[in-house]
C-alpha cells in the first residue's frame, strides 16, 4: 500500500498519451493470454469457458478504452460573468486507489477499475475476492509485467485477504477513493468506513433485476434474453435476471416455453464447450439457493423447475423457475444463484412499478415491439435502475456505457461514458489575462 503511493508520485507525472501507449500494450498482452487467463477464470470461479474468455475480452476492451481516454479525457472552458477572464476545468490524478473486487467477475471488475485509474495517472491496491485469487495473481502478474518493463513496477498492486483487509483499505486515509464491488452489507460497511474518514467510494452492490415481456413481444427474442440472464454464470452476476414479470396475455404460453427451454440446459464442467450450466461458487452458496427455494415455497411460490441440489459431485444445482405472489418477500432479495421469480401483470405500468418495487436499482430490460412501451419504460416514469435495455437481456453490458445502479446498488458508475471523472480530482481554475481585478457576483472592495 505504501509501494503503491509512493508510485503515485511518479506515476502522475508521465504524459496520458504514454500511460495509454502503456496501457495498449496491457491490452496486447492480455490478448496473448487471452485463453489461458480464460481458462483460469473458468477453472477457478465455475463459469463456462466461454464466459471465462468473455471476461479477458472484457478486460481488454476497457484497457483500449482506457488507452483511447488518454488522448480525449478533457475538461470544459467556461464563460466567466468577469471581463478577460476565463474559466477552466483540470482533471488531475486522485492517488492510490483501492479496489475490492467480488468472485464472480474476477478479474474484468479489477479492470475496469485499474486501467481508468491508471489512464488518469492513479496507482491501485487490488483486494480481490478470497474464493478467486489465483485469477487475480495472473492478470497482475501480465498487467505488471508490461509496467514494470516501461519503468512503473508499482502501478498495480495485490493485496490479498478478508473482510478486515478490505475494512483496513476503507478507512485508510491514503486512498482518496475506494471501489467496492460486491452484496449490499459489503458495500454498506465500506461506504461508511470511507465516508467517515470523508474519502470518496465508488459502490457497485447488489442488483434485482427484471425482465418485463410484454403481450407484443418477440417471444424467441425474449426467451433467449431471459434464459441466458438467468442461468449464465450460474445466475452469479450482478446484473443476473432475477425476476420475470409477464403481460397477461402471453404469460401461461411464456412460461411453458421458458420450463422446455430450462428442461434443455445442460449442466457440468465449466470447461466442456457444451455446458451452459457451471457450478455455483461453493457449499455455502448451494446452502444460499436451497434456503432461497425453501423460503420461497413457504411464502407461497410455486417450483415451475428445478428447486433442486443436482446429484453431482460439485456445487451444482438446477436452473430454478418459481411462480411468486406480488409482495413475496423472498422476491425482494438477491440470492446468487439461477433461481427466477416469474410475476404477472396487467398492464405495462404495473409491471413498470413491479419492477421498481425492489430495493435494488442496477439492471432492467423490456422485450415490446411498441414503441410507446419501449420509450415509457425508458422515460423518468420507467425503469428506476442505472440501466434500462429494450429487447436485450439485463446481463452483458458493453463497456462502453457507465456500469452502475441506484437505490442500494451503490450509486457508483464504472466502466465507460465518463465513468473516469471518479477517478480524477476536478479543479476549476479563474484566469485573469487583464489589468484589472474586478471581483464576481459585482463586490466591491476599493482600496
Ligand atoms: C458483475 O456481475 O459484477 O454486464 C459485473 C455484465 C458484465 C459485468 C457484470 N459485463 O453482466
Amino acid at each position: 500500500m505504501r509501494a503503491a503511493g509512493d508510485e503515485f508520485l511518479r506515476w502522475r507525472l508521465v504524459p496520458p498519451p504514454r500511460r495509454g501507449q502503456i496501457l495498449r500494450e496491457i491490452a496486447d498482452a492480455l490478448r496473448a493470454s487471452k485463453a489461458d487467463l480464460g481458462r483460469l477464470v473458468s477453472e477457478e470461479s465455475g463459469k463456462i469457458i466461454s464466459e471465462g474468455e468473455g471476461e479477458v475480452q472484457e478486460m481488454i476492451d476497457i484497457a483500449e478504452h482506457a488507452a483511447g481516454l488518454t488522448r480525449n479525457f478533457g475538461g470544459l472552458t467556461l464563460p466567466s460573468e468577469r471581463p478577460e477572464h476565463r474559466i477552466l476545468e483540470e482533471w488531475h490524478p486522485l492517488g492510490p486507489i483501492g479496489v475490492i473486487s467480488a468472485f464472480n467477475f474476477p478479474v474484468a471488475v479489477w479492470a475496469w477499475n485499474a486501467f481508468v485509474a491508471a489512464a488518469c495517472g492513479d496507482t491501485v491496491v487490488w483486494k480481490p475476492s478470497e474464493k478467486t485469487p489465483l485469477c487475480a495473481v495472473a492478470a497482475t502478474r501480465i498487467a505488471a509485467r508490461v509496467v514494470t518493463a516501461a519503468g512503473w513496477p508499482k502501478v498495480f498492486n495485490l493485496v490479498t485477504g478478508g473482510a478486515e483487509l478490505g475494512e483496513r483499505i476503507a478507512s485508510d486515509p491514503s486512498f482518496p477513493l475506494v471501489s467496492a464491488t460486491g452484496s449490499c452489507r459489503m458495500g454498506r460497511k465500506v461506504g461508511e468506513a470511507v465516508a467517515r474518514r470523508l474519502g470518496r467510494s465508488l459502490l457497485e452492490l447488489g442488483g434485482n433485476n427484471a425482465v418485463i415481456v410484454l403481450d407484443d413481444a418477440d417471444l424467441d427474442l425474449a426467451l433467449r434474453a431471459v434464459v441466458f440472464g438467468a442461468v449464465g454464470t450460474a445466475g452469479q452476476r450482478c446484473t443476473s435476471t432475477r425476476r420475470l414479470i409477464l403481460e397477461q396475455g402471453i404469460a401461461a404460453r411464456f412460461e411453458k416455453r421458458l420450463v422446455r427451454a430450462y428442461a434443455s440446459i445442460r449442466a457440468g464442467d465449466p470447461l466442456d464447450p457444451g455446458t451452459l450450466l457451471g457450478p455455483v461458487i461453493d457449499e455455502a452458496a448451494v446452502r444460499a439457493f436451497e434456503a432461497a427455494v425453501t423460503r420461497a415455497r413457504k411464502e407461497g411460490g410455486e417450483v415451475l423447475h428445478g428447486g433442486r441440489r443436482l446429484p453431482r459431485r460439485g456445487f451444482y444445482v438446477e436452473p430454478t423457475i418459481i411462480r411468486a405472489r406480488q409482495g413475496m418477500p423472498i422476491v425482494q432479495e438477491e440470492t446468487f444463484a439461477p433461481i427466477l421469480y416469474v410475476l404477472h401483470a396487467k398492464s405495462l405500468d404495473e409491471a413498470i412499478r413491479l419492477q421498481n418495487s425492489v430495493r435494488q436499482g442496477l439492471s432492467s430490460a423490456i422485450f415490446t415491439s411498441s414503441l410507446a412501451a419501449s420509450e415509457r419504460f425508458l422515460s423518468s416514469v420507467g425503469s428506476d435502475c442505472g440501466i434500462a435495455n429494450v429487447n436485450t437481456g439485463t446481463s452483458g453490458a458493453e463497456i462502453g456505457g457507465a456500469f452502475g445502479g441506484e437505490k442500494d446498488t451503490g450509486g457508483g458508475r464504472e466502466a465507460g461514458s465518463d465513468s473516469w471523472k471518479a477517478y480524477a480530482r476536478r479543479q476549476t481554475c479563474t484566469v485573469n489575462r487583464g489589468k484589472d481585478l474586478p471581483l464576481s457576483q459585482g463586490v466591491r472592495f476599493d482600496l
